[in-house]
């Protein structure tokens, strides 16, 4: 692995704990403006300082994110349909490398759809994508698992997993399921979860303790920060969680904690 590769993947997982915290706000791409992110700039912003990395889209990314921040981003490259067809599993490349270069990236990210209508096509964009990622240094987030009818089993989500990784992705997101330690045991390179839906906070926070004790490297999250009552308060309890082992109880306390001192200064402004 060259010097560049292993700075990027360096600056997505942090090195000194080998955990992250993903920030995930691509949902645009096919949701459009989905609840929480209306107005991306005003949602991104709050967050970013307690984001190890960011994942969006370069619309978004150019538009909204001020380019003096310094948080690495993985870059959506991936779309081609929206929700309104039936089959999500529609997708092709949506970005030049050219383009993720001149983004200064730390990574980039497309779905692969295993098992779905475009299975062939998705597995074939993403392998085309790694080798021009590798030939520039760039590593690839294979997301996997996303649509409407994947039952999010340990078989299945194992099969995606070990298959985005087989072809050469350097990272897979996926999702937390039952005997998930048997998902990353056979998956050779990291794992991180997405979040899913919007749940309650608690839950969520369970749901990231269950996966790092289980052997992801941490999250990327989107929904259950950027639609939680308080997302400010959320990221940092999953920090809590990913970087510092946190029980659940503890980081929802450190939620609950941070929520009054924002209601409190609320009342008092
Ligand atoms: C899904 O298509 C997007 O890539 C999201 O980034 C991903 O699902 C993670 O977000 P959430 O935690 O909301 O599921």
């Amino acid at each position: 692995m060259d010097w560049g590769m292993k700075n990027r993947l360096s600056r997505i997982i942090r090195p000194s704990d080998g955990r992250t915290v993903m920030l995930a706000v691509d949902h645009g791409y096919f949701l459009g403006p989905t609840t929480g992110l209306e107005e991306p700039r005003k949602t991104i912003e709050p967050l970013l300082p307690y984001a190890d990395t960011l994942m969006l889209t370069r619309g978004v990314l150019r538009r909204c994110v001020d380019p003096s921040m310094d948080v690495p981003v993985v870059l959506r490259v991936s779309g081609g349909t929206s929700v309104l067809k039936d089959d999500l599993s529609d997708e092709g490349l949506t970005v030049s490398m050219n383009d993720a270069i001149r983004l200064n990236v730390a990574g980039v990210a497309l779905s692969i759809f295993v098992g779905a209508a475009n299975e062939r096509q998705t597995l074939l964009a993403m392998a085309d994508l790694i080798d021009e990622a590798e030939e520039c240094g760039i590593p690839v987030v294979a997301v996997t698992a996303v649509g409407k009818d994947m039952v999010r089993d340990a078989r299945y989500l194992g099969l995606a997993c070990r298959i985005a990784a087989e072809l050469g992705a350097h990272i897979v997101k996926t999702y937390y399921c039952e005997d998930f330690e048997k998902v990353v045991r056979a998956c050779p390179v990291p794992v991180v979860i997405a979040g899913g839906k919007k749940i309650a906070e608690k839950d969520a926070l369970e749901l990231s303790y269950n996966a790092v004790k289980r052997g992801a490297v941490g999250v990327d999250m989107g929904r259950n920060i950027f639609q939680s009552e308080n997302p400010v308060a959320m990221i940092k309890a999953v920090r809590e969680v990913v970087h510092n082992n946190a029980t659940p109880e503890k980081a929802y306390d450190l939620f609950k904690t941070l929520s009054a001192r924002k209601q409190q200064k609320k009342k008092t402004a």
